[in-house]
């Protein structure tokens, strides 16, 4: 009998390309924007590159409904039960179930990802330094409430960190020791899975018409609310 390691391999198209797209982009976006509103520098290319991350995140919300198969939220978010049941399995270096897509945890941890991100986006819209630069809200709301949103854009940012660098572990810690190669699959868009599951397995490829209207109303969306708003 093939060990485990020994067995055929099939390859499976995990993540559509706008789904790593929407990633690489992510931790670009962040990374600068981490830095420009920690510094004060680069504070107009701040909001634009918070307005891209706000596109990105509904984007990825819309396509966690209509997206390619491992994207939707249907395939990958468990109930908080069968979550927690499948915490040994997913830390055990010896266990041998392959999860196409995110695993159970790792469902949750793009929720987390995606609602604090959404959170520090909508808050700058209200958020003011007091002196050079003010979300598009400030004019709109009232004190009381352009305190709190300030407050809470920077407040979420220790928490934002402290998700990415458990997301980061948790990645770094399936590829080390349990070589499934998951950032390699988010560079590629494909995993290897024993050929004996593959016909079982769903392909990922790009429903592009979908692609293409989606992305064309939020750009629509995006340029009227900038020219009229930003
Ligand atoms: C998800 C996207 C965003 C991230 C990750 C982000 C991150 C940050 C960080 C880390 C700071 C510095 C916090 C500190 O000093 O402790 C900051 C400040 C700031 N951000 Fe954002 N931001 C985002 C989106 C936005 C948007 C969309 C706007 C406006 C439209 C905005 C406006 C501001 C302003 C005005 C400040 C300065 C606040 C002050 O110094 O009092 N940000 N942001
Ligand atoms: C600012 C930093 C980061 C953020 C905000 C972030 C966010 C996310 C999100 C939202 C997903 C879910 C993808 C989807 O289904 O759409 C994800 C998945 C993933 N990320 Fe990141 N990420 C960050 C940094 C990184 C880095 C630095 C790496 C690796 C070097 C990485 C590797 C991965 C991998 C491999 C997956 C897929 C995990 C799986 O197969 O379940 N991420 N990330």
């Amino acid at each position: 009998m093939q060990s485990h390691t020994e067995q055929a391999t099939r390859a499976v198209k995990v993540w559509d390309i706008s789904i790593r797209l929407f990633h690489w982009s992510l931790v670009g976006l962040i990374g600068f924007l981490w830095w420009s509103g920690t510094e004060g520098v680069q504070m107009d290319n701040h909001v634009l590159a918070g307005y891209t991350v706000l596109g990105l995140v509904v984007y990825r919300v819309i396509w966690g409904f209509i997206g390619s198969y491992h994207a939707r939220f249907i395939n990958f978010i468990r109930s908080p039960i069968k979550t927690l049941k499948s915490i040994p399995e997913v830390l055990s270096v010896r266990s041998n179930s392959h999860h196409v897509g995110h695993n159970p945890v790792g469902g949750w941890m793009v929720v987390a990802l995606v609602l604090i991100l959404l959170a520090q986006g909508i808050s700058g819209l209200g958020t003011t330094d007091d002196i050079f630069i003010d979300g598009p809200l400030v004019p709109y709301i009232s004190d009381d409430m352009i305190y709190w949103l300030t407050d809470l854009h920077l407040t979420l940012p220790d928490y934002l960190i402290a998700l990415v660098v458990l997301h980061l572990a948790a990645v770094l810690f399936h590829d080390t020791f349990k070589r499934e190669h998951l950032i390699q699959a988010m560079i590629t868009g494909v995993k290897k899975v024993p050929a004996s599951l593959a016909d079982s397995v769903r392909q990922s490829e790009l429903p592009a018409k979908r692609f293409l209207i989606v992305v064309a109303l939020l750009s629509g969306m995006g340029w009227w609310l900038i020219s009229n708003f930003g």
